[in-house]
């Protein structure tokens, strides 16, 4: 390196994931089972431009002048409106602020939270955007792997850990416990209880990360962790770019107002605040144009993805992969048997042309889990599906030890 950079940045790396799919996003000939993005049919173009029209007539210098740091207040309380009617969501002393995407929301979390050497459980696999902001105050995210199940953070393994923090290191859980990134599955209800009964009994924060908590395609919609939470433990964060647009980069933050406050301290240094156009895009949309009724679009146009996408993979497939179906969300995570060399399985897709995530780019040590992939079902057509797991299926023939 040409320049010496500051120390906390030593750890930091643009991550390989992205670098990775960037590398094939620039392929147009490619079957894209890689991307976290909504599918292109997913955006309600022409909703969003009757709405953009209603937003510059009313008031347009509401979006053009400097806004508030905590957020558009008419969205904030349509969105308290929206978490209280749609998740029964209702505490004391709480509020809700927007931030600009989950990731700042993480971000800001782990900067008002966090002293360096700090550590953050994370499930073994998760979101590396999460991975990259706790390292990035030098704090240590630690994974803790699923239970039997494959649907939970093994609770016995974290209780074990937690009572082994004498120096109280561990200061917060970060979770994805509803249609996880990657591996897709949503934690039962009895060990959401659990995972909220822990934090507040070793007074560690949670992070319940759900930007895909509206999109649930089949099951019992299950209560949020936060719903459990009668102390305060819990940081609830919602987003609108799986359910809008990844570009409008707008997420909310809801929790106890001593975490909000010095939250919204921290953003105001960081960037004002959130873009305004889209926080009354977003506000009018709920208000004024049944974004209730765009959700349900999105739940028929995912389910019929993911469905097919199993009956594909059950197809071509078995017995040499292994998934859990998911109830909701992008992604299903694969597993292969020990047939198959993994190594060689990885050469082959590329060379056909199909892009999946390992499971190594998307594990907190960046290493393990050579024998999983992750498929996304939402941007991919029906086409590219079909045709996909077709040659996903070939590609494991002809990788056999
Ligand atoms: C689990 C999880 N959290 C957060 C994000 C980032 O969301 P945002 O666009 O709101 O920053 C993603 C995006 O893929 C995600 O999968």
């Amino acid at each position: 390196m040409y320049f010496e950079l500051a120390k906390r940045m030593s750890g930091l790396e643009v991550s390989k994931l992205r670098q990775e799919l960037r590398k094939n996003m620039e392929r147009k000939d490619t079957i894209p089972f890689g991307f976290g993005n909504p599918a292109m049919e997913s955006y309600p173009v022409e909703t969003l431009k009757e709405i953009s029209d209603v937003i510059y007539e009313n008031e347009p210098e509401k979006f053009l002048k400097y806004g508030q740091t905590s957020g558009f207040q008419n969205l904030r309380i349509s969105l308290l409106d929206r978490l209280n009617n749609n998740y029964s969501l209702k505490h004391d002393n709480h509020e809700v602020v927007i931030s600009s995407g989950s990731s700042q929301a993480m971000d800001l979390i782990v900067k008002i939270l966090c002293n360096e050497g700090d550590i953050v459980i994370c499930e073994s696999q998760t979101f590396n955007g999460c991975v990259n902001a706790i390292r990035s105050y030098n704090a240590i995210p630690e994974g803790i792997p699923m239970d039997e199940s494959g649907e939970s953070i093994d609770l016995e393994i974290l209780e074990e850990r937690l009572k082994k923090d004498t120096q109280k290191k561990i200061k917060m859980i970060y979770t994805i416990p509803t249609f996880h990134n990657p591996l897709g599955t949503s934690m039962p209800i009895k060990k959401r209880e659990k995972l909220v009964e822990l934090a507040n009994k070793y007074k560690i924060f949670i992070f319940e990360d759900d930007p895909y908590g509206d999109l649930i395609y089949s099951g019992e919609m299950l209560p949020k962790l936060k719903s459990f939470d009668k102390e305060g433990w819990v940081i609830f964060v919602g987003s609108f770019s799986k359910n809008l647009a990844p570009a409008a980069r707008i997420a909310y933050v809801y929790a106890h107002k001593d975490i909000t406050e010095p939250f919204i301290a921290a953003k105001g240094d960081a960037d004002t605040h959130t873009n305004m156009y889209w926080q009354c895009m977003a506000d009018e949309f709920i208000r004024n144009f049944r974004f209730d009724d765009h959700i349900q679009y999105l739940k028929e146009l995912y389910g019929k993805k993911c469905q097919l996408m199993i009956k594909k993979l059950n197809k071509y497939c078995r017995p040499h992969l292994s998934f859990i179906d998911p109830k909701g969300g992008f992604f299903i995570t694969c597993k292969m048997d020990s047939t198959i060399n993994h190594r060689i399985f990885m050469e082959k897709l590329l060379n056909k042309k199909v892009i999946v995530v390992p499971g190594n780019l998307m594990s907190v040590n960046g290493t393990g889990f050579e024998d999983n992939f992750r498929l996304s079902f939402a941007s991919p057509t029906e086409e590219e599906i079909c045709q996909g797991i077709k040659l996903i299926g070939e590609a494991l023939e002809e990788s056999k030890y």
